[in-house]
């Protein structure tokens, strides 16, 4: 059975380079209230892993005993986990629930329209105060707490996340014990943090997501491998490891692919591997690069098929000629796309791809233009 998982949101079977990051969280569940841990914010490009990040915050909270509300910010969000989560969770952590609980489930968000509208910028009380409740019964049952966490937060998500971030802060000054873990794009979390109403969201503990080592990425290729029940030569170890850019869904994406390149061989030797990378490196562009694109506007689309004409970073000066504009222009686009992390600054007046195989991908589709036809404005 192939052991990788190269699929969004699916923890792979070995997590490589997060260590740290869990090992600080978990002491800021064992510090208490006012661990700057018991507030953080996941970022990292597309395929970095921010999903199974917050599968394995939640996976570490659960063994320490806490209660877990696993959300996404869309629209609901606020309703879900006041009507939904927090009911079940009481009645969970109060099995002969009293009556308060239960009228609390009868009435699944049932509280009208109106409520809703006149309520939207004000924490519920409904939330509040059931957050309290459950964080009480816990606290009289040997101290665990709930952990609350959030992906895929954007600005769209804005008014709930304002809610949201107001309750927390305020069972944090109640020294409540409660965590709240979100996660999004770099750009989509400093646009949501420009807004002066989430001075919640600006203090949290902000771990951004990076490329993985070349030794954790040989070991979360080479361990699932053996695990599994084949091996891999150390040639074609190095060959598959170059090929992932220590990108984490690549590393997926070439372990199935190396993996299936000749899958009645015990040994993946080095002709199995390059075929492997090759497959990964062509499949990459429609999973990770087409979407990343369709989030861009058409302008900052052909500032980066300009650069896909250099076979390294770019020089800002030929881009302006390349495009047929001035260099206030270009540089209006270039920290635009920088603070999107799609691309980098490489020394001075020079700017190069972030996301591995973009430049390729580019240079496929440009002909084609099928990225480039959206009516994304
Ligand atoms: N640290 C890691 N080590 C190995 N594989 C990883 C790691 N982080 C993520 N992956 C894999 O990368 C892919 C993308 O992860 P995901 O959490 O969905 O990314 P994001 O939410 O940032 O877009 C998944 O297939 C996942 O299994
Ligand atoms: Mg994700």
């Amino acid at each position: 059975m192939n052991p990788f998982t190269p699929t969004f949101g699916t923890s792979p079977p070995l997590l490589v380079g997060r260590d740290r990051d869990l090992d600080e969280f978990r002491d800021g569940l064992y510090g208490g209230p006012g661990s700057p841990e018991r507030a953080t914010l996941v970022t990292g490009l597309r395929g970095t892993g921010k999903t199974v990040m917050l599968n394995a915050y939640e996976d570490a909270a659960a063994s320490e005993g806490w209660l877990v509300i696993s959300e996404t910010a869309t629209r609901g969000l606020i309703d879900r986990i006041t009507h939904e989560h927090l009911p079940r969770l009481l009645i969970e952590a109060d099995p002969r629930a009293t009556e308060s609980h239960l009228t609390a489930v009868s009435f699944p968000g049932g509280l009208g329209v109106e409520r809703e509208v006149t309520e939207r910028h004000t924490p519920r009380p409904g939330l509040r105060s059931r957050l309290t409740e459950l964080t009480e019964l816990l606290a009289e049952r040997g101290g665990s707490g709930v952990l609350l966490t959030v992906d895929e937060v954007h600005r769209q998500g804005l008014d709930d996340l304002r809610i949201l971030g107001a309750t927390i802060q305020h069972a944090f000054r109640e020294r409540r014990e409660v965590a709240f873990v979100g996660a999004g794009l770099p750009s989509a979390v400093d646009d949501l943090l420009s807004d002066d109403v989430s001075t919640f969201l600006r203090r949290a503990d902000r771990r951004h997501l990076r490329t993985v080592g070349r030794d954790d990425v040989a070991q979360a290729l080479a361990v699932p491998i053996r695990d599994a029940g084949r091996d891999i030569t150390p040639d074609a170890l190095q060959i598959a490891v170059n090929g992932t850019g220590g990108y984490p869904f690549l590393i997926q994406l070439v372990g199935l692919h190396i993996w299936r390149a000749d899958p009645g061989q015990g040994l993946i030797d080095v002709d199995q591997a390059q075929h492997g990378v090759d497959h990964a490196r062509r499949r990459i562009g429609q999973l990770v690069h087409a979407s990343a694109l369709a989030d861009l506007s058409t302008v900052d689309r052909s500032f980066l098929a300009a650069m896909a004409h250099d076979d390294g970073p770019s020089r800002t000066s030929d881009l302006a000629t390349r495009l047929n504009v001035d260099r206030t222009y270009v540089g209006q686009y270039r920290r635009r796309l920088i603070a999107a992390e799609v691309i980098e600054p490489r020394g001075y007046g020079l700017v190069d791809f972030t996301l591995p195989g973009l430049r390729d991908y580019l240079r496929e589709h440009a002909a084609s233009s099928h990225w480039a036809s959206g009516d994304e404005t």
